[in-house]
């Protein structure tokens, strides 16, 4: 696996100069530039995004564990696959099933991709699945977690994170915050908290980096507001990396599902990027958001700490990949 300052030497220069030029757009681009989010709206169309909710609910019943849609009594682990506090869902090949490609491969996802990336040829991550139900009294407490999702050494716009939003989503319907146009002071806010000596939060990788309360305090003296980025089914919620963020859980009776879809020019990744992800995508294989496979899942859900029964290494439909949609793979990147 490559260093993360290896990573920096590659990322696009072309959408950083866009967005660090100050030009204005008259696009979504002008809002995450100067906020570090922006909701497009209508990515998908409404009834398309309602027909990928009814198959994720669909992929939940299906493990025949009990829980069923319409019946809110039966949202408990037992009777779903893993589903973590935080909503995220990652084992299973769910990030390889047939209507997870289907909207990473949507056009107006695409698309707004291609109006940040300004380019064609881009790669997407294997990334989770977020399912948040209401009342999960039956898991530990979906404590904050503010974060950025890049290393504070490697400084600057480097990655667009997304996610396609599949179901109503209010201000009390649980999904992203976003500490807005905080991203605009990343390297002021790291100098200020190396000048305090901080530690950093273990993690597991340099690419995450964790606020703590003296982080947090800085931000909010310097008027920085947390935000609900609220959407539409089928909207795009697009955010900088350096953006801190964080998920909450619904405070209604309303679940909340999306899909994590992040982008990174082919060009950014390198030849052995690719292979890895080509094996990862082969083998079905989950990756974090970032798309040069920064590391690779196992499929090995947990349930009670030992291997869920329900385990599986392939998707229950596996996907069908058109040509734009192979592409975003990586592996018609890949000189051999
Ligand atoms: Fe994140």
């Amino acid at each position: 696996m490559r260093t993360s300052t290896a990573v920096t030497e590659h990322v696009s220069v072309t959408a950083r100069r866009l967005l660090l030029s100050g030009q204005k757009f008259g696009d979504f681009r002008d809002d995450l530039a100067r906020d570090g989010y922006a909701v497009i709206k209508g990515a998908i169309p409404a009834d398309r995004a309602k027909g990928y909710a009814d198959e994720m609910y669909s992929w939940l019943e299906g493990f025949n564990l009990g829980f069923k849609r319409d019946d809110p009594s039966t949202i408990h682990k037992d009777n779903l696959p893993e589903i973590s506090e935080k909503g995220m869902c990652h084992n299973y090949a769910i990030g390889h099933e047939d209507f997870v490609w289907q909207i990473r491969s949507e056009p107006g996802v695409i698309k707004a991709f291609e109006t940040v990336f300004n380019t064609s040829d881009f790669i997407v991550s294997f990334d989770a699945i977020n399912f948040g139900f209401p009342n999960r009294t039956d898991l530990p407490p979906n404590k904050p977690w503010p974060h950025q999702d890049q290393d504070p050494e490697n400084p600057g716009f480097r990655c667009p994170q997304g996610l396609v939003n599949l179901l109503p989503n209010g201000p009390r319907d649980g999904g992203l915050l976003a500490c807005k146009g905080a991203h605009l002071v990343s390297e002021e806010y790291h100098d200020a908290m190396r000048v305090q000596g901080e530690d950093r939060i273990p993690a597991w990788t340099n690419e995450w980096y964790g606020l703590k309360d003296e982080g947090m305090k800085w931000l909010v003296d310097r008027g920085y507001e947390w935000v609900k980025v609220c959407a539409e089914p089928g909207d795009l919620i697009v955010w900088d990396s350096r953006v801190p963020h964080y998920n909450v859980s619904t405070e209604t009776d309303k679940p909340r599902f999306c899909i994590y879809t992040c982008y990174m020019p082919a060009e950014d990744a390198t030849q052995e990027d690719l292979k890895r992800k080509r094996d990862a995508f082969e083998k079905r294989l989950g990756t974090p958001h970032w798309p040069n496979a920064l590391a690779i899942g196992d499929n090995i859900a947990k349930r009670d700490g030992k291997p869920d029964p329900s385990n599986r290494s392939r998707p229950l439909r596996e996907p069908v990949l058109r040509d734009r949609a192979f592409k975003l793979t990586g592996i018609p990147y890949i000189q051999e």
